[in-house]
C-alpha cells in the first residue's frame, strides 16, 4: 500500500471512530497537516511522474473530505435524534386534565342564606370590614367600658377615625341595622352578610368568620314574628321540618329582649345565632321614634350553620386549605 492510500484509510477510520462533533474536528486538523506534508514531498518528483503523483494526491484528498462531510452529517442527526428522543411526547397518554374548581362550603352557605331571604322579602345589604367605634359599639348602646371593647375581644387598626377613636374590625355585622336603617324608611326588612373579627380560637371559634344580620322594623313586628320567621328559615335551609331549636334568654345591650338560638349537632346544643326585639334606644339611633316602631334583629353564624348542615365538629376545617375536606362539598 502506498504512503498515499496508508493515508486515506487511517483517517478514515479515525473518522468514523470520533464520536462528536469537537473529537472529528481535531481528526480533520491532524490530516490535513498529514496531506500538506505529503504534498511537499511532490516538488522532489522526477517531471515524468510529477502528473501521476498530483492526480493520486487529488483523489486521495477529495476521499478524506467526503469521509469527513459524510461524518459530520451522521454525527448531527444522531444528536438530533438523542435530543427528540429525550423530548418525547406520548401523545396516547390520557391528559392530566384540569383540576375543577368548587365553591367554599361557607360560600354556599352564604348564597343559600341570601337565596332564602331574598324569597322572604328582605333586600341584601353590604358594609365595611373595617369599622368605627361608634357603629359597632356606641350605636348598639354597647356602654362605654363593656368589655367587647377591650383588646382581648377586638382587633384594632392603627387608624383614628372623625372623633379621634382607633378604626376596628368589625366584631359582628350588627353596625349594618344602624348603618341601614339610617339610609331608609321603615318597613326595613334587610340582611347583611359578611366577615367578622374576634381575638377567638377554638373548635367552635376563629378569628375571622362569617355572620348575616337580619333586621325587620315596622310598627308592630313583635318577637313571635322573629321566632316564626327565622324558623322558617332554618327549616328552608337544612330543608327539614324536624329540627331540634331553642331560643334561650340571653342578654344583648342593643334588644331588649334578647335570646340566643341554639341548634342540637351530634346530641349537643351549639349556638347559631343571637337575636332579640331592638332596643328602644337603638331605633333612637336609626333615626326613628321608638314609640312608633318596633322589630326585631339577629346575627347568626355562617360556619356554625354549615357545621350543623354537614355534621362537622371543628370550624377550623373549612380555613385550612385542605383539598380532601373541601372536595367533599364540590
Ligand atoms: C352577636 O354577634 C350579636 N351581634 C348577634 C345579635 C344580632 C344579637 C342582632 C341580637 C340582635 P354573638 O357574639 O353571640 O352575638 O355572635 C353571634 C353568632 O356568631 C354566634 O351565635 C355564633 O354562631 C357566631 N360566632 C361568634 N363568634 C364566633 C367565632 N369566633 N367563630 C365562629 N362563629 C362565631
Ligand atoms: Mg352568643
Amino acid at each position: 500500500m502506498s504512503d498515499l492510500d496508508g493515508l486515506v484509510s487511517r483517517a478514515l477510520a479515525a473518522f468514523s471512530a470520533a464520536g462528536d462533533a469537537a473529537s472529528l474536528e481535531n481528526e480533520k486538523a491532524r490530516f490535513r497537516a498529514d496531506l500538506s506534508a505529503f504534498q511537499k514531498t511532490l516538488g522532489s518528483l522526477p517531471a515524468e511522474d510529477r502528473k501521476a503523483a498530483g492526480a493520486a494526491f487529488n483523489g486521495a484528498k477529495q476521499k478524506i473530505e467526503a469521509a469527513l462531510e459524510a461524518r459530520r452529517v451522521e454525527l448531527a442527526d444522531a444528536k438530533l435524534s438523542a435530543r427528540l428522543a429525550e423530548d418525547a411526547l406520548d401523545v396516547t397518554l390520557p391528559p392530566r386534565g384540569r383540576g375543577r374548581g368548587g365553591v367554599h362550603p361557607v360560600v354556599r352557605t352564604w348564597q343559600r342564606i341570601e337565596a332564602i331571604w331574598r324569597s322572604i322579602g328582605f333586600d341584601v345589604a353590604d358594609g365595611p370590614e373595617i369599622e368605627t367605634d361608634w357603629y359597632n359599639f356606641t350605636a348598639l348602646n354597647n356602654p362605654e367600658n363593656h368589655p367587647a371593647r377591650s383588646m382581648q375581644d377586638t382587633f384594632y387598626v392603627d387608624l383614628k377615625d372623625k372623633d379621634g377613636l382607633p378604626l376596628l374590625l368589625r366584631t359582628h355585622t350588627s353596625p349594618m341595622q344602624v348603618r341601614y336603617a339610617r339610609m331608609h324608611k321603615p318597613p326595613i326588612k334587610v340582611i347583611a352578610l359578611g366577615r367578622t373579627y374576634r381575638v377567638d380560637s377554638d373548635a367552635t371559634h376563629s378569628p375571622m368568620f362569617h355572620q348575616v344580620e337580619g333586621l325587620w322594623i315596622d310598627e308592630h313586628i313583635s318577637f313571635a314574628d322573629l321566632k316564626g320567621v327565622y324558623t322558617e328559615f332554618l327549616r328552608r335551609f337544612f330543608e327539614s321540618d324536624d329540627l331540634a331549636v331553642r331560643f334561650r334568654p340571653s342578654f344583648f345591650p342593643f334588644t331588649e329582649p334578647s335570646a340566643e338560638i341554639d341548634m342540637k349537632l351530634k346530641g349537643r346544643w351549639l349556638e347559631i345565632s343571637g337575636s332579640g326585639q331592638v332596643h328602644p334606644q337603638v331605633v333612637k339611633n336609626f333615626g326613628l321614634d321608638p314609640e312608633k316602631y318596633i322589630g326585631f334583629a339577629f346575627g347568626s353564624g355562617l360556619e356554625r350553620l354549615t357545621m350543623l348542615r354537614y355534621g362537622i365538629d371543628d370550624l377550623r376545617l373549612f380555613f385550612d386549605g385542605d383539598l380532601r375536606f373541601l372536595e367533599q362539598f364540590s
